[in-house]
């Protein structure tokens, strides 16, 4: 018989996610702090619980997507939290970006639950989330991993197992290290470029043919060149995420200092009111360093 799946946090990412689950034609038990985007997909695949206890008592595999590490402890191990509610063999699969050393932690307590979890956070942004496309990376145990299979295969297309627990939150710390240097380094050639006098259209279009050539140079050029910072991945959130590979990176003992002053550069972003501003907005404080806004000739 198919597992019952309960799905727990559907914000930007949640909702579509648990949107392609539905499709794809799982039933599922849904809950959200705000209770109205839970009663949004609810009918005949979804029903809606009233903690997310009572999701975990009616569920097989309890998927959580929430911001960050306090909120899954808190959906997880709180008053009429999951914890409470969980089967004997259910497993969790928390699907939001936190700290590797917290995952582990809560793997061990739904172990005493006679539960398993999997961490198998993910990247793609909203639209990989909305398309089915997520890119999911998974830290747990193989036969784990084999049973969450069908669900992870209604929400993404790249689906790695990449070692025991944490091991995905670590590979996610990684990858956004990465795209979070990747758009510092994109808004540093753009502002030079451009106020040395040259088309920042152009620019992109040079740099995305070569060894510059990037992902965030495709996925966030109508952003960055319209100053359009709709988000997307929010600055506060990529913030949050540099400080969990900083943190990962003191407990390993391993030294990432640009990734320090990239996460300086966010804290100085969300101090001047851009936190809500998509990641891309990096940018703006390129620009607020040298007197210049691309594209408008400004001095
Ligand atoms: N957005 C992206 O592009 C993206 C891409 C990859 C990974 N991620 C990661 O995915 C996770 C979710 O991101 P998101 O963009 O979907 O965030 P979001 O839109 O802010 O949604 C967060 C969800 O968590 C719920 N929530 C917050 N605090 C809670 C609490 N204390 N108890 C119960 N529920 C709580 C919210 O409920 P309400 O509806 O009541 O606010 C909402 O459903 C984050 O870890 C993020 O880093 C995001």
């Amino acid at each position: 018989m198919a597992e019952k799946v309960g799905f727990v946090g559907l914000g930007i990412m949640g909702k579509p996610m648990a949107r392609n689950l539905i499709e794809a034609g799982h039933d599922l038990v849904l809950y959200n702090r705000t209770r109205e985007k839970a009663e949004d997909l609810a009918g005949d695949k979804a029903i809606v619980a009233a903690s997310p206890r009572e999701v975990a008592e009616q569920s097989d595999v309890i998927i959580t997507m929430l911001p960050d590490s306090p909120q899954v402890e808190e959906v997880l191990t709180g008053p009429d939290g999951v914890l409470e509610g969980v089967r004997e063999g259910a497993l969790i699969v928390d699907m939001s970006t936190i700290s590797p050393v917290v995952t582990k932690g809560l793997a061990a307590k739904a172990e005493e639950k006679g539960a398993s979890m999997l961490d198998a956070p993910v990247s793609g942004g909203d639209v990989g989330a909305i398309d089915g496309t997520l890119s999911i990376m998974v830290g747990g145990s193989e036969e784990d991993f084999e049973r969450a299979g069908p669900l992870f295969e209604a929400m993404g297309k790249t689906i790695t197992h990449v070692g025991g627990s944490g091991t995905g939150q670590v590979v996610k710390a990684a990858n956004q290290i990465v795209v979070a240097l990747t758009i510092e380094a994109v808004s540093e050639a753009l502002v030079l470029g451009s106020k040395a006098g040259v088309e920042p259209g152009k620019i992109l279009d040079v740099l995305g043919g070569g060894l510059a050539g990037n992902k965030v140079i495709e996925a966030k050029r109508e952003k960055m060149l319209g100053h359009s910072f709709d988000p997307g991945f929010r600055i506060e959130l990529h913030h949050k995420d540099l400080g969990i590979a900083l943190a990962a990176g003191r407990e390993y003992g391993v030294a990432l200092p640009v990734t320090a002053v990239v996460d300086q550069m966010l804290e100085t972003l969300k101090a001047k009111g851009r936190g809500d501003r998509d990641h891309s907005a990096l940018l703006t404080l390129i620009e607020d360093s040298s007197g210049h806004e691309i594209g408008n000739g400004g001095s």
